[in-house]
């Protein structure tokens, strides 16, 4: 059977407390054992293999969690280090992020692997000088990080908490809940068969009506295991959403679409026109920013002028919504109640009017599902209420 390798970060390694384990350098796409398990890892070591411009060293999946768990450990000298330079610990916590996908995926009923997205996040500072940091750090985690899905997701959970601060000047909190989001954006494609998922070639109509599910499925995982916040609930359910209305599973439109949702949607396109597929080549940074420019229609015209205009170097133009709380933009019961409500008044009783809105209010009931499920069905029962009291009066009268 051959071993498979993980790739560690050279600079995450204190050779001080690092586990006893066997250690591998890839050249030409060969492994080739580095340090036994029996030998100690000297400091000589490291700076060896960084003088030959070594930045990662690999071990056997066996021991990933190991090793893992070690760099956690060393994660506070990380932080506090003033000689590191950022763009090394910037690769350090892609590592960690992508660590924490990958224990998610693979542990999609564990309450404590979600929560440990959000209390690595919350500790991680990802910095940029530039964008085209941002990119060559990209470039890095698709060359040595394989998996794509997982590698795909932290590249999306980087850019949108990049993105996000820059256009809503977003606080380090709200930041952590989009990051959490983007994380977990996609977990519902646990549940879509791995033939559909792997699959090379165009998807017949029946697999893509069965890939429109993956949304409300992530959802689904996410507050089963008591993830309850909202913003990442959102951003999974929605992250398919387009602004034309084109999208699923709701088919929202315009400014019903959560701004978290939206942002993580064009970076989920962006981030995956610039990784190799199979079936194609990696976009450049630039043709990607072409094709999404073609497909602008899709995506909130403030929040798109704002990405094209970060990811091209331009100044960011004013974003009406940041100006707004953040919470009234998400919350699109709200919206939709108050809207439901207009109607109710709108109708004067009339009866038809009534049982249309009903029927529109039930429909959206079955669409629906927690907060959003609990206010429109709040609703229905003061329709109803009302419905029964015209009927009442028409009847005395
Ligand atoms: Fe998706």
């Amino acid at each position: 059977m051959s071993l498979k390798y993980s790739p560690i970060v050279l600079e995450s390694i204190n050779h001080g407390n690092f586990p006893n384990v066997e250690l591998y350098i890839k050249q030409q796409n060969i492994f080739t054992l580095y340090k036994p398990q029996d030998t100690k890892l000297t400091i000589h070591n490291i700076e060896r293999l960084k003088e030959n411009g070594t930045e990662f060293i690999y071990v056997d999946y066996a021991n990933e969690k190991i090793v893992q768990a070690n760099l956690e450990i060393n994660l506070e000298s990380i932080l506090s280090s003033k000689v590191m330079p950022q763009s090394s610990k910037n690769l350090i916590f892609s590592q960690m992020i992508i660590n924490c996908i990958d224990d998610v995926f693979k542990n999609p009923n564990m309450a404590v692997a979600f929560h440990k997205c959000r209390t690595i996040l919350k500790l991680l500072s990802l910095k940029f000088e530039d964008r085209e940091e941002l990119t060559s750090l990209f470039s890095k985690m698709e060359e040595y990080f394989e998996k794509y899905l997982i590698t795909h997701t932290a590249q999306v959970t980087i850019l949108s908490m990049f993105l996000y601060e820059k256009l809503f000047n977003a606080e380090q909190n709200e930041l952590v809940e989009i990051g959490v989001g983007a994380m977990l954006h996609d977990i519902g494609m646990l549940h879509i068969a791995g033939d559909i998922t792997e699959k090379t070639d165009a998807l017949t109509e029946s697999e893509y009506h069965r890939v429109k599910f993956h949304p409300q499925h992530g959802h689904d995982i996410i507050f089963n295991v008591g993830l309850t916040a909202r913003v990442p609930l959102d951003i999974a359910l929605y992250h398919h959403e387009r602004y034309d209305g084109s999208g699923y599973p709701k088919g929202l439109f315009e400014r019903r679409i959560p701004r978290h949702a939206m942002l993580v949607s064009i970076c989920d396109i962006y981030c995956a026109l610039t990784m190799n597929r199979p079936y194609r080549g990696a976009s450049t940074p630039k043709d990607a920013l072409k094709t999404l420019n073609s497909e602008r229609r899709l995506f909130d015209p403030e929040i798109f002028d704002g990405f094209f205009a970060i990811m091209n170097d331009a100044p960011i133009p004013e974003i009406e919504t940041a100006k707004g709380n953040a919470k009234e933009v998400v919350f699109n019961n709200k919206n939709l109640i108050l809207e439901l409500t207009k109607e109710l008044r709108a109708s004067k009783g009339d009866r038809n009017k009534l049982l249309k809105l009903h029927s529109a209010v039930t429909d959206n009931v079955n669409k629906s599902f927690g907060e959003e499920k609990e206010a429109l069905t709040a609703f229905r029962i003061e329709l109803k209420n009302y419905m029964n009291s015209v009927s009442a009066s028409d009847n005395k009268s």
